[in-house]
């Protein structure tokens, strides 16, 4: 535990000293003051390249806020949990996903047990699965091999596996359809069922817990519907489960034989490494899936390894965290330039905003500091078109994270020159702004009257000064897909120290859904009503008059 709050150390008082100077500085002036900016600022690990120049930070905030990391113990925490001590606090659980993709030989033990053996028995049993499946020699219950996956699970048994499979769909089996179910709104199994036929189908139950709501109904529809069209001695060749809970998983009625298992230090949404990737190995074979799994690692053993001034997920958080604390961001915006991490966002926003979206430590004391900014984002350049004008002229300042491929995996150059042209455009438009000088000019060569020209001005400028971050890989493979989430993870690890909350627990989602659960039982009449606000019970009352 810290003894000391986050806003008495003494490199945040130093940064705080320094903040009301630095929120004047001007990105362009940074940049017109040094040449080196760029190489100075940049950073390679692991096939991804971070340029964090284009942030209103200089060597000196560097230096505080790298001190900042090592004087909340960052190194120390991090080290704890590659070791696999209990760092999950409030649900007294080691955090070792970081296990998952570590290669057989670096044993590690924990509570006296070598998990790795267990790691790399589950991770054979996937690999002859998946291999059978996508040979074809895995057959449904009238002979024919499996043309249609369906993964059912909601959260990180859902985001991750469904962002990496389309994310990695250049790698994927052509004779395999991924769906995803995770919404407990009937609509999505029933467009999923819709597609698929049940001779040919391979139901995956994903659930860390395998009690949640929704995905227990969704399996529970599906296996009805599946019993529609055959008998319970089919369901052994068309519905496998991934989980912790095992017995569970037996009352549910699945073959022994037909379950993945994991392991309680598996965070769910850090859990694509473990067995609920089973959907992605599916996909894109087991040899990609490993690739992925190194990707990872080799993030991990840079983070483990680097200096914190050259470490990049260390970076990464500090320069997020100094933009959320000392510039007053309340969001983060993550803008992919490739079409194919379109999940990308959405995947982000679990792990981020689930693990640090906390108020208090994990001493249970207030942090007296604003802690995880609102993360969210879609595909340049499609959000160019929506929002990147709030993002450009609004009141408030959005940092964001670009996100590109140097090299495409098709064939149009000239596509792919548009793309990147668009997302070093729009950093450097963020950065640099326009002046109403500059406006001025434009418009007087453009020959309209002063008069006109004073109108337009204030519509016209930009202020720019608005941070980002640039990360680059060469191709998006499973290698470089891997390393780009760990640096993610690591970066939302780094800022959970930093602010001293405990990343890997989600108790902000319990209240919710009791409260759902005494609401259906009355919608259904399974339940007398109770007496809820009057919102509550007018809601209630209108959804029963429409029965
Ligand atoms: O309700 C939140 C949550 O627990 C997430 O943390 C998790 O990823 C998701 O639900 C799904 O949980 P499970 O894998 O146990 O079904």
């Amino acid at each position: 535990m810290l003894n000391s709050p986050l806003t008495a150390s003494a490199s945040y008082q130093a940064l705080d000293q320094l903040a009301p100077a630095a929120r004047q500085w001007q990105l362009r002036d940074l940049f017109a003051a040094d040449a080196n900016r760029f190489p100075g600022m940049t950073v390679d690990a692991a096939g991804l390249f971070l340029d964090y120049s284009k942030n209103r930070i200089d060597a000196r905030t560097l230096e505080l806020l790298i001190g900042l990391a090592r004087e909340r113990g960052v190194e120390a925490r991090r080290d704890a949990m590659f070791r696999g001590e209990r760092i999950n606090l409030t649900e007294n659980r080691a955090v070792l996903h970081t296990a998952l993709r570590a290669p057989r030989s670096e044993a590690l033990v924990v509570d006296g047990k070598n998990i790795s053996d267990d790691i790399h028995a589950v991770l054979e049993r996937m690999r002859s699965f998946t291999d059978d499946v996508r040979a074809g020699t895995w057959l449904g219950h009238t002979g024919k091999p499996i043309t249609d996956i369906v993964n059912i699970g909601i959260g990180g048994s859902d985001l991750g596996p469904k962002m990496v499979c389309l994310a990695l769909r250049q790698y994927a089996h052509p004779r395999l359809a991924m769906h995803f179910v995770s919404n407990v709104d009937g609509h999505d199994m029933d467009a999923a069922l819709s597609r698929v036929n049940p001779e040919t189908t391979l139901f995956i139950v994903a659930s860390k817990t395998f009690t949640t709501t929704e995905t227990m109904m969704n399996a529970q529809t599906a296996r009805a519907w599946f019993l529609q069209h055959a008998s319970e001695d089919a369901l052994a060749r068309h519905f496998v489960a991934v989980s912790t809970n095992v017995d569970a998983i037996k009352a549910f009625g699945i073959d022994p034989a037909n379950m993945f298992p994991f392991w309680d230090w598996v965070g769910g949404r850090y859990s694509v490494w473990s067995a609920i990737g089973l959907s992605v190995a599916l996909s894109v074979g087991y040899g990609y899936f490993s690739d992925l799994l190194a990707g990872a690692h080799a993030m991990d053993t840079h983070f483990k390894e680097a200096p914190l001034a050259q470490n990049m997920p260390v970076l990464l958080a500090m320069v997020g965290f100094w933009n959320r604390q000392f510039l007053g961001c309340g969001s983060l915006s993550i803008a992919p330039y490739h079409q194919d991490l379109n999940r990308f966002p959405a995947y982000l926003q679990q792990l981020d905003m689930e693990s640090n979206g906390k108020r208090v430590t994990r001493g249970g004391e207030p942090v007296d500091t604003p802690t995880c900014p609102v993360v969210w984002g879609d595909c340049g350049t499609n959000g160019q078109h929506a929002y990147f004008q709030l993002l450009h002229q609004g009141t408030d300042i959005t940092p964001i994270d670009f996100i590109a491929a140097l090299r495409p995996a098709h064939e149009y150059a000239n596509h792919h020159s548009a793309l990147l042209a668009n997302c070093f455009a729009q950093s450097e438009a963020f950065m640099r702004g326009k002046t109403e000088y500059e406006v001025r000019q434009d418009l007087r060569a453009q020959g309209l009257s002063g008069d006109e020209i004073e109108r337009l001005v204030p519509h016209k400028t930009f202020p720019g000064n608005r941070p980002s971050n640039t990360i680059l890989m060469e191709y998006l493979n499973p290698y470089t897909l891997g390393a780009l989430i760990a640096l993610y993870e690591h970066k939302t690890f780094v800022q959970g120290v930093i602010w001293d909350v405990n990343s890997f627990d989600q108790w902000g989602v319990e209240l919710g859904k009791v409260l759902a659960k005494q609401i259906e039982a009355e919608l259904t009449g399974t339940a007398r009503p109770e007496q809820h606000d009057s919102s509550t019970n007018g809601l209630i009352q209108m959804a029963k008059a429409a029965v």
